[in-house]
């Protein structure tokens, strides 16, 4: 396959989530053309049995693939704590996945215990402490599965009591760590990041590795002369359930009126 700079960049999720990195991916790259995939209908994928994961994976890659991509972003760490080469198929585009925000972490630490909020998969995995102690064997990374969130942001739950209960409930060990900064280990949390800060009363330092990320697919493009500079860039978000919710729910990280929405089938 050909890349070309005027290609897209295709972006996915399991749901909404991954929206939190288009907007940043937006952010740095304005004059890029977007497609975004997000799996609604099968979204949360963090407590699943990792092989069904890394299927569906690989079905939304070969979408992207039929959309002639010139990269993709996996907007999803618990897809890419899998591994990108378990789901990349014979597609050869370069697939970049959600940076761990290590570096950032320790810059930001100032008694280097770090939090970690991620799903079952991603939390299983010690992905994120593993980053951060290659750099720095000195900190101390405490990581919480969280399987409540991504299907409470999913529903927009943000109004609902769970919500925050469920948050200070995962606050709570981190808390009694002492931890003074915070990695949001899944792409769904932004979305809740009030009441994240609110168990913390505002306390509490929140990394979200979607800027990382985005730089590292910026870098990539510009290193390989394929960054798209010229234009205004298009947005398309596609999902496999409730577009409308999906529009809904995006109007907080992106100017919706300005994507088209449509509903597609991955099978
Ligand atoms: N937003 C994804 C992540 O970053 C997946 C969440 C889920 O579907 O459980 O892990």
């Amino acid at each position: 396959m050909i890349e070309k700079k005027t290609a897209p960049i295709g972006v996915f999720d399991s749901g909404v989530g991954g929206l939190s990195v288009l907007k940043a991916l937006g952010q740095v790259m304005p004059g890029e053309n977007f497609i975004y995939v997000g799996d609604t209908a099968r979204a949360p994928y963090g407590s699943r049995p990792e092989q069904e994961i890394r299927a569906f994976a690989a079905e939304i890659i070969n979408y992207l693939a039929q959309q002639k991509v010139k990269l993709v972003v996996v907007a999803c760490n618990t897809s890419t704590i899998l591994g990108i080469d378990s789901f990349r198929g014979n597609n050869t585009f370069p697939i970049i996945g959600m940076s761990m925000g290590a570096e950032e972490l320790l810059q930001i630490t100032k008694n280097k215990k770090i939090g970690v909020f991620a799903t079952l998969v991603t939390a299983k995995s010690q992905a994120h402490k593993n980053a951060v102690l290659a750099l720095d064997p000195q900190a101390e990374v405490f990581t919480e599965a969280c399987p409540e969130f991504v299907p409470l942001v999913e529903q927009n739950d943000y109004a609902d009591p769970r919500l925050q209960q469920a948050v200070e409930l995962h606050a709570r060990p981190l808390k009694t760590a002492a931890v003074d900064t915070l990695l949001l280990g899944c792409t769904h949390y932004p979305f809740m990041e009030k009441a994240i800060k609110e168990a913390w009363e505002g306390k509490i330092n929140i990394v979200d590795p979607a800027e990382a990320t985005a730089l590292k697919v910026r870098t990539y493009l510009e290193e390989n002369k394929l960054l798209q500079t010229e234009g205004a860039g298009s947005v398309k978000i596609c999902c496999t359930a409730d577009p409308e919710r999906v529009r809904r729910l995006g109007a907080c990280m992106l100017d919706v009126e300005q994507c088209k929405f449509e509903q597609i089938s991955l099978k």
